[in-house]
């Protein structure tokens, strides 16, 4: 895997997608064993590019890449000559001169895969519009862990079914098997986004299907819900929360799926709005170690992608 990009997942075969979350579940084994520092990137680069706010992904990512030896260095596009009208194609041309590895968290996903096209070395997506696949690793890592397999998880995400996070959900579902329930209102399904990954779910069984029907969280292994506002949609804000408020994760959506169901949130959250503090500080909450599972997944990321 190493010198590839990780723009969405989709990239990557089912067996290269096991295989990272392998790597990730290594890395914590022995975190928790005292070897925190396995410096196999010394003297290499990471640079971390952010265009929107971050606290998991940036400092998970930094500290992941301090644990592998190697040296950080984030700057906001703002910070950068990119906030001046430089290109995407010469930052990624003079990038590539300086560092072993770029990041990115951008606001067009167009924009990371110009960076990717003129980088030389190897550019991982913090975060776009259309995907987040670190934080779909972490949360396979997590569900891993809770449920004690990889493959066959039934998870169902709620509310708005047509944002990045939705998106990446469904590609790892599609490269593991698993059945992701899409709930949430008819005119945010991306059905594009099925077909896409038709011959991925042929291949390992996936089940990847939308609904508007609350009711079709029964039975699940995992409830998994983001914030209805995504960063960039700020001003269809009251639009969204109106739209999406019967897809609230609360204590009868729990009951509903059924106490063998964990719930997962990316975070940040916004609470009393997609989820009730009842939930998320609740017993089938796991969103501490899904949080922390981004540093292990980040670790594993930059290990095998970085030259
Ligand atoms: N989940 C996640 O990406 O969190 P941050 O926005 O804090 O990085």
């Amino acid at each position: 895997m190493r010198g590839r990009d990780l723009l969405t997942l989709l990239e990557f075969k089912p067996p290269e997608v096991e295989h990272l979350l392998e790597l990730s579940r290594d890395f914590k084994r022995r975190y928790y064993a005292g070897e925190i520092y396995i410096p196999i990137h010394r003297g290499k680069t990471a640079m971390l590019i952010f265009e929107k706010p971050s606290t998991r992904t940036r400092v998970s990512t930094s500290v992941a890449a301090y644990q592998l030896g190697m040296n950080v260095v984030v700057a906001s596009s703002q910070e950068l000559q990119l906030g001046r009208g430089e290109t995407v194609a010469d930052t990624a041309r003079t990038l590539s001169r300086y560092v072993q590895v770029i990041a990115a968290r951008v606001y067009r996903h167009e924009d990371l895969e110009e960076l990717a096209r003129y980088a030389s070395v190897p550019v991982i997506n913090l975060l776009s519009d259309k995907f987040h696949p670190l934080q779909s690793l972490a949360d396979a890592l997590t569900l891993w862990e809770h449920k004690g397999r990889l493959r066959g998880i039934r998870l169902a995400f709620l509310g708005d079914v047509g944002n990045n996070m939705a998106a990446s959900l469904a590609v790892i579902g599609a490269k593991l098997g698993w059945e992701i329930r899409l709930i949430g209102p008819k005119r945010l399904w991306n059905e594009r986004l099925a077909s896409a990954l038709a011959e991925d779910a042929a291949a390992t069984g996936a089940n990847i299907y939308f609904s508007e029907a609350v009711e079709d969280v029964k039975g699940v292994d995992a409830v998994y819900t983001d914030v209805w506002v995504s960063m960039g949609f700020e001003k269809e804000a009251e639009e969204r929360v109106r739209l999406l408020s019967p897809y609230q994760v609360n204590r009868r959506v729990m009951e509903l799926a059924g106490p063998q169901a964990v719930f997962l949130h990316c975070l940040p959250a916004h609470r009393g709005q997609e989820v009730t503090d009842e939930v998320i500080d609740g017993p089938q909450s796991v969103v501490w170690d899904q949080a922390e599972n981004r540093l292990h997944t980040a670790k594993a990321a930059l290990a095998a992608l970085t030259p």
